[in-house]
């Protein structure tokens, strides 16, 4: 385990979530401007989820390849790249996104409020790409009709799964995370036999239990997201939330991923995508359209707070848009880093899987 404090990469699943991904627009003080939020999240944080102490308020903060740069100079994270688009025998599309805020709590309003303050900061300085409200649906279920999220790894498997450590020593403690949008096709899902359905997933539908290795196909989504490397199970760590409008048609899954490496998930995507053998496709994508596609790297919650400080030394927020050089050493030198904002309470930014 790292050293350096992570974000609430693996808070639990909460009854509500924001999804926000913003683009960065160009002038040199937006990149300022961005850092400065970062110095000023944990507060916010604080100060919103503290008007409901048992709503379980966090927020995860992440960054896109292109706009690394702009916000946070060098070095950059070694895996951090462009969301790779596929084109198997269904499309996985590569859409905008600079910076992700995944905002999760056990209430609607909690998350709207932080969503609110953090955009109001932001003015200017971001166009949003997609905002999507996600919420919770009858025992952790999807808009499918089927429980999402039972093979979660979780306590430390889920940091082992999620937290990069001495690979990357220079960004020890963050995350990369992959977010997509899915729109169901759901008039012709719920026609079809929910015996179908079980085998399309590879559990069954009422009881979530993985049917036997015998009747499930090779082609079940569960069998292609499943990737065993030297004995040893690659995991994700996933928070999908339903999202939609009822009056619109609009039924869909927000899926969001976490890694310590990304192409963990990319070669789910491609075994959903293209097939494994090529071909041998994940069906569920026959009801279920792509329509973003995005990938971030999330820093340890240490290495913000530290980029923040050199911001704020620098004159965060304001003209100044020097790009932040070796904030990794800084934060390094450090050793643990739970200090300033971070060494308060951090009841809601951070709970147990
Ligand atoms: C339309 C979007 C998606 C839906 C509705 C969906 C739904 C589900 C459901 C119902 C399960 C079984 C219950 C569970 O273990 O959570 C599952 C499992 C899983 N899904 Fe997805 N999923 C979607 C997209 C994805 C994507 C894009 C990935 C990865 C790139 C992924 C990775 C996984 C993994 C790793 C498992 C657990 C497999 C296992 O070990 O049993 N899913 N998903």
């Amino acid at each position: 385990m790292p050293a350096e404090t992570p974000q609430p990469v693996t808070a639990r699943l909460t009854s509500a979530a924001i999804f926000l991904v913003v683009t960065l627009n160009s002038g040199a003080q937006h990149g300022a401007a961005v850092r400065g939020v970062c110095a000023d999240l944990a507060a916010l944080v604080r100060a919103v989820g503290a008007r409901a102490p048992d709503g379980q308020l966090s927020c995860v903060v992440g960054f896109g390849s292109d706009a690394w740069e702009r916000i946070f100079g060098t070095p950059r994270p070694k895996d951090l790249h462009t969301f790779r688009e596929i084109n198997g025998v269904h499309r996985a599309a590569e859409t905008p996104g600079d910076m992700l805020l995944h905002i999760r709590a056990e209430r609607m309003d909690l998350c709207f409020e932080l969503a609110t303050q953090i955009m109001l900061r932001l003015d200017g300085a971001v166009t949003v790409a997609d905002e999507t409200h996600g919420f919770g649906y009858f025992d952790e279920r999807n808009v499918l009709g089927f429980v999402d999220g039972t093979e979660n790894p979780v306590g430390q498997s889920a940091l082992d799964a999620t937290i990069i450590g001495q690979e990357d020593a220079a960004f020890a403690g963050g995350s990369y995370v992959i977010v997509q949008k899915y729109l169901h096709d759901l008039k012709r899902w719920n026609s079809v036999p929910v015996e179908e359905q079980e085998k399309i997933i590879g559990r069954t539908k009422l009881s979530d239990i993985e049917l036997d290795e015998a009747v499930k196909p090779t082609s079940a989504h569960n069998a292609l997201t499943s990737i065993v490397e030297d004995g040893r199970d690659l995991e994700i760590l996933r928070h999908n939330m339903p999202f939609g409008d009822a009056g619109k048609g609009d039924f869909g899954t927000y899926f969001i991923g976490y890694a310590r490496s990304p192409g963990t998930i990319e070669r789910m995507l491609g075994n959903m995508f293209v097939g494994k053998p090529p071909g041998n496709y994940d069906r569920l994508l026959d009801f279920s359209r792509a329509v973003t596609g995005t990938l971030f790297f999330v820093p340890s919650a240490s290495w913000l707070e530290s980029a923040a400080a050199q911001a704020a030394a620098g004159g965060s927020g304001g003209a100044n848009d020097a790009p932040l050089q070796s904030v990794s050493r800084a934060a390094d030198s450090r050793g643990s880093l739970g200090i300033g904002s971070l060494k308060k309470d951090t009841r809601h930014e951070q709970s147990s899987p």
